[in-house]
């Protein structure tokens, strides 16, 4: 794992109080001291153990910042990426979008086992995994945003709102827009929260149309750059065998939070589809010149995204619950 020099942490912890400074305690209907009281080590506790899971596995970064995204991006930040199938109820584990490729279950469990030691049923599993993102990118380089708290975790999972509400990365941009759109975020929001995948690594088959058949004639990716195809059909040949190899999504740092997914693009060397198409259109694609160049407004930007993200169909107040173990809601565990 790369160590972030002492500038880049103090540039992250500028930027931190920086946005609390804008935005105050309060976004939305979160509160970014909202267990400051009930649960006054969350913070440690969550460190403590992402930490420990990057330090074992450093592509869990990347997992955990994918399974928040994937939480939110379903029927709004309430956990129910993190609920188990039951015999009642089919979820969103098994959906195509993260079927054999969501990970971290493992390490929001102990998380939640420990937080759950010092504050009993106070702290919900979403907020848990919102706060567990944010060590994840801050802990590889990245920057460090204030996670606002106080969401709680939702009842139910719908494996038919994963596979329809979740981008892909074989839709067009127009397609891809529209889905953030339809959760209240913009194109600006698609191009930042996009330069997530400056880490973690993708299956073969999410990219193999690019390299063999993308035109139907048996021709690749005109936009992809010569040698990294070459590089990519040696790693994923034509056969159904490698599949699901792994390919990093940045393959110039593929560790390290940094802004080289845009110079990669600039580059004609994004790995899917749907990252090369930001170059695309005038409007992302000047956006993604501009991010190739300048690595502390993507950090900037990278944080506002990721706190309107976070705010997706959020839910308060007495909806919902704390559930006391986060693959089950709790009417379940008695
Ligand atoms: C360490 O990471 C590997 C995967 O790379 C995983 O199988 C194992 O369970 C992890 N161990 C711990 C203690 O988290
Ligand atoms: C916070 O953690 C420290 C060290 O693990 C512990 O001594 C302290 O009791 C904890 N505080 C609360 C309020 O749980
Ligand atoms: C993109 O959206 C259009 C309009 O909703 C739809 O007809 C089309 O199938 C979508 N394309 C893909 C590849 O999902
Ligand atoms: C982009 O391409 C140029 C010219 O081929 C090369 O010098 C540069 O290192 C490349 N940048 C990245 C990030 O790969």
């Amino acid at each position: 794992m790369n160590i972030p020099s002492a500038k880049k942490r103090f540039t992250s912890c500028f930027f931190f109080f920086f946005l609390l400074f804008l935005s105050s305690f309060v976004h939305g209907q979160l509160d970014y001291r909202f267990y400051d009281n009930s649960c006054p080590n969350l913070t440690r506790i969550v460190r403590y153990v992402v930490w420990s899971a990057i330090s074992n596995d450093t592509r869990m970064a990347a997992s955990l910042l994918r399974l928040h995204f994937h939480d939110c991006f379903v029927d709004g930040c309430e956990g129910s990426v993190l609920l188990d199938d039951t015999s009642t109820m089919t979820g969103e584990k098994t959906a195509f979008p993260n079927k054999n490729s969501v990970r971290g279950f493992e390490v929001i469990d102990a998380i939640k086992a420990n937080v759950e030691k010092y504050c009993p049923g106070t702290v919900s599993c979403t907020d848990i995994l919102a706060l567990a993102a944010r060590e994840a990118v801050y802990m590889v380089g990245g920057p460090y945003w204030p996670v606002y708290l106080g969401r709680r975790d939702g009842l139910t999972a719908k494996q038919n709102s994963a596979n329809t509400q979740l981008p892909s990365p074989f839709e067009p941009l127009q397609n891809i827009t529209a889905k953030f759109t339809s959760k209240g975020l913009d194109v600006k929001d698609v191009v930042v929260l996009s330069g997530g995948h400056t880490i973690g690594f993708a299956q073969c088959f999410t990219f193999k149309p690019r390299l063999f058949n993308f035109d139907g004639a048996g021709n690749p990716d005109p936009t992809l750059d010569a040698t990294f195809l070459t590089n990519l059909r040696t790693l994923c040949p034509n056969q159904d065998g490698s599949d699901t190899k792994l390919a990093p999504l940045d393959a110039n740092s593929i560790n390290r939070f940094d802004n080289f997914y845009y110079k990669n693009l600039v580059n004609n060397t994004g790995l899917l589809m749907s990252d090369q198409a930001l170059m695309g259109d005038d409007t992302t694609a000047s956006m993604v010149y501009y991010y190739s160049k300048q690595p502390y407004l993507f950090y900037k930007d990278f944080s506002a995204s990721m706190v309107k993200m976070g705010n997706i169909g959020v839910l308060t107040g007495n909806d919902g619950e704390i559930r006391k173990n986060c693959r089950v809601r709790n009417s379940y565990n008695y």
